[in-house]
């Protein structure tokens, strides 16, 4: 048994969980009608509804017992300090940096003026591309943007974009490629033209097959509508740590902007990984939704833990997890704005806290990170909402909610009914007396993510809160957030096999499964 589950924490909740069991969510309103009052939080543009979740004041301070057991206050003050805290790979973790309003931070090692310069770069670029400055080969003002990258170098500034489209500052057109499948670049551009056409390579390490892959594509594209010549190289812009990958590939020296160790790839948005957000919503757009992010930060430092948002979130998720046996945890927003949320918190969280063993190599006695999915209500509904309500499964969910958007319009009343709609359904049930296929159970938690208004701001502390949520969690979990030794393996496989199926190579040395499928591909060459 770990030190986690023998710990008196553990034994306490263990036990709390036994009473809580017995008791419904209509039966925690009923004996406290307020409780909506005091299981919520405000912090900044946020608002978070946990009223409806299985817990009493009691479970949620022997939760955030379990939190100071595992000394969180002082993990967030090691973060914030710029500690190693990424021990698997001897680095620190400041993408608190990237949004930091600070003259100098940390303290132990001042990040801040590299942080500075890559946004003067950011504002310099958008403000050449928008006002028609930056040109083409042949001498054309730029139209289009396609962002090469994959992971946490796509999916941020993919959902943000998206996001953020109602702040549209430009007629820019703006496109994501991230899939090493040719048919993901040339849908992008078979609409475009090689003149008016710049390419984002955005990869911390430019050594990512995807990226690099879709990148030399795309300059044949390139030479194909332009032919070769240096001039190409205006077509390129890179973001990355690996500067002089980037300048051997052919990006010239003043358009790689800058990444660093101590920002993790799915952490990075902020960073100039949020190029494309910049350029399609403006730098000054940009830097509000730093600035969300910066009050989410100041929340997560000084609120006390049980009023602290991003620590309750992920208190909930480890009782479901750990104590209510949860597998899986749904993100529902109520926005087509937010269409692309529940595939970057995917990466966030599953990439962060899907592990099993601890800090010191141990294998945990515990589950961890949950399977994350989720797609945008109302179509959710006419999906798999039915199993929600009356499956066997147990699945806390996640309603992100936006008060107003644009005008107050009907529509949008509509939505946000059909969002409390579902919350309440999953709550407090249906009981259908003699007519057991209609009733719905209900006792089934959720979480409402009020934002007033889906604005830069407000994204901004919507994202940070996550980021703070998974972090909450590995401390508690023991495990280091912040590596992806996972992902490693299976890359190295694919470059060993690839040489081998295209040249028709040895497969010996390959398991039996990989041959034998090998075998079959080649039989119908
Ligand atoms: O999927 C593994 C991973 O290393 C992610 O952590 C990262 O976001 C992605 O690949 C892309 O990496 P890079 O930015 O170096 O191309």
């Amino acid at each position: 048994m770990s030190k986690l589950t023998l710990s008196p924490a553990w034994e306490a909740l263990t036990a709390h969980r036994k009473k809580i069991a017995a008791t419904g969510i209509a039966e925690l309103f009923a004996a406290d009608p307020s409780r909506a009052g005091r299981f919520s939080i405000e912090a900044g543009e946020l608002v978070l509804d946990y009223s409806k979740h299985r817990v009493d004041a009691e479970a949620m301070r022997l939760l955030a017992g379990l939190a100071v057991q595992a000394q969180l206050p002082r993990w967030i003050a090691r973060m914030f300090a710029g500690d190693t805290i990424n021990s698997t790979e001897a680095r620190a973790v400041l993408h608190v940096a990237l949004r930091s309003g600070e003259a100098t931070f940390p303290e132990s090692g001042d990040v801040m003026p590299a942080v500075r310069g890559a946004l003067e770069s950011m504002r310099r670029f958008v403000g050449e591309v928008h006002g028609g400055v930056l040109k083409g080969a042949d001498g054309r003002a730029i139209t289009d943007i396609v962002s090469i990258g994959i992971g946490g170098s796509d999916l941020g500034p993919r959902m943000l974009v998206r996001a953020m489209r109602k702040f549209r500052k430009s007629g820019l057109g703006l496109h994501f490629v991230s899939n090493i499948d040719p048919a993901d670049l040339d849908a992008a551009l078979v609409a475009l033209t090689p003149g008016t056409t710049l390419f984002i390579v955005a990869s911390k390490t430019f050594t990512t097959a995807e990226t690099l892959a879709n990148a030399a594509r795309a300059r044949a594209w390139l030479e194909a509508g332009l032919g070769k010549s240096n001039a190409l190289s205006r077509h390129f812009v890179a973001v990355t740590a690996n500067a002089a990958g980037a300048q051997a590939f052919g990006v010239p020296p003043e358009r790689v902007l800058p990444m660093w160790d101590w920002v993790g790839g799915r952490y990075s948005v902020w960073s100039a990984v949020g190029l494309p957000v910049a350029l399609a919503a403006g730098m000054n757009a940009f830097e509000e939704l730093l600035e969300g992010a910066r009050a989410m930060d100041a929340h997560f430092r000084n609120e006390p833990l049980e009023r602290n948002m991003p620590v309750v979130l992920a208190l909930l998720e480890i009782w479901y997890v750990n104590f209510f046996g949860a597998q899986t945890r749904a993100v529902i927003p109520y926005s087509e704005d937010l269409r692309d949320l529940p595939a970057y918190l995917q990466q966030l969280e599953m990439e962060s806290n899907g592990k099993r063993v601890d800090r010191d190599g141990n294998e945990v006695d515990y589950a961890t990170a949950p399977v994350v999915w989720g797609a945008s209500g109302t179509p959710s509904q006419h999906s798999f909402h039915q199993l929600l309500h009356q499956g066997t499964h147990f699945i806390p969910v996640d309603f992100i909610v936006i008060g107003r958007n644009g005008e107050s319009s009907t529509g949008q009343g509509a939505l946000v009914a059909n969002a409390l709609a579902q919350g309440a359904a999953l709550a407090f049930g249906n009981p259908a007396p003699g007519a057991p296929h209609k009733a719905l159970p209900g006792n089934r938690p959720s979480s409402t993510l009020l934002l007033q208004r889906l604005t830069p701001r407000a994204l901004g502390a919507l994202i940070a809160l996550h980021e703070h949520k998974v972090f909450v969690e590995g401390v508690i979990w023991n495990l280091n957030s912040f590596d992806q030794w996972g992902v490693e393996h299976g890359k190295n496989l694919a470059r060993t096999l690839l040489p081998r199926l295209l040249e028709g190579g040895d497969t010996a040395g390959l398991d039996a499964s990989t041959r034998a499928l090998f075998a079959r591909l080649r039989k119908r060459d």
